[in-house]
């Protein structure tokens, strides 16, 4: 199925509008397949009606599943590995120390797709932490966009494939159970991870001041203004002695003003300059 020129660039324009994610017009044969299990799903007779339909302002949940479609949503457990060793051997147990008195640990994955990444920062909490969990108000706030992802990190549920990425079998064994063909997980980790909705690029909601913030492999498809605006919105929910974790691919030059870089086990984390 095809889609016409003003209509790709009207929904590229949507979506750019809406979220920061921008997509250019080589992208338009990913843009077709993702949206076509929509048109599907609804029996639209084609892509170009699909899209008149979302100008018209016909169906409010069209947009949104629209949207999230267009999006990459790929994720894996412990993915890159050395956020999670950085948090495993110097920020928490750092973290420990300075909040004794507190004892409360927030923490903030920012567009958690369907819930790898808080899961895998709740089994590290488990595995290595566990005292700090009988005492202590534990916190994984876990966010995104789309209503898609969000339904299938709340259910907690991962099928095989999806598991062999990032789990080892002993983890596997030790966080998950078993529930038809695939693999549900354990309410110890379910029970610290709290999922919203939220779009990173309009106005919050009232935000908890957070430790740790992971905003990974999201901001590659923002442009270079979208950018420098949301990291300093994060500067001022995340505590002065709190850390930014990106993707492995992502950095914040050209917009780091804000924050130092320091150096974790394996990759690089930011702090927010004093203010
Ligand atoms: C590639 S996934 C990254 C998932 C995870 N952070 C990781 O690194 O594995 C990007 C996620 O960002 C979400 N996203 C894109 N734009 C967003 C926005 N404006 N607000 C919130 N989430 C957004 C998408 O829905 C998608 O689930």
């Amino acid at each position: 199925m095809k889609v016409g020129a003003p209509q790709f660039t009207y929904l590229c324009e949507l979506l750019r509008k809406r979220t920061g994610v921008v997509i250019d017009g080589s992208k338009e044969y990913l843009v077709v397949a993702r949206l076509m299990p929509i048109v599907r799903q609804r029996a639209i007779p084609s892509l170009d009606t699909l899209i008149d339909r979302i100008r018209k302002g016909i169906d409010p949940t069209l947009e949104r599943d629209v949207l999230s479609a267009m999006m990459t949503h790929e994720t894996s457990f412990f993915r890159d590995r050395s956020p999670f060793e950085t948090l495993r051997q110097q920020l928490i147990p750092a973290l420990i120390e300075r909040r004794a008195a507190q004892r409360q640990l927030t923490f903030w994955s920012a567009a958690c797709s369907t819930g790898q990444e808080p899961y895998s920062i709740a089994i590290l909490l488990n595995e290595h932490f566990r005292d700090l969990l009988g005492s202590w108000q534990v916190r994984i706030l876990a966010t995104d966009f789309s209503e898609t992802v969000l339904t299938q990190a709340r259910a907690g549920v991962f099928n095989n494939l999806e598991t062999a990425r990032g789990l080892s079998p002993e983890l596997l064994q030790k966080y998950f159970r078993p529930l038809q063909g695939k693999w549900s997980i354990s309410q110890d980790c379910r029970r610290l991870v709290e999922f919203r909705t939220l779009n990173l690029n309009t106005t919050w909601p009232m935000m908890p001041l957070c430790d740790i913030v992971f905003v990974r492999n999201v901001m590659i498809y923002f442009d270079i203004a979208t950018r420098a605006t949301l990291v300093e919105r994060i500067r001022h929910v995340l505590r002065p002695d709190g850390a930014l974790f990106l993707g492995g691919a992502e950095s914040l030059i050209g917009t780091e003003n804000g924050y130092e870089r320091l150096t974790g086990v394996g990759c690089s984390y930011y702090r927010p300059k004093p203010r």
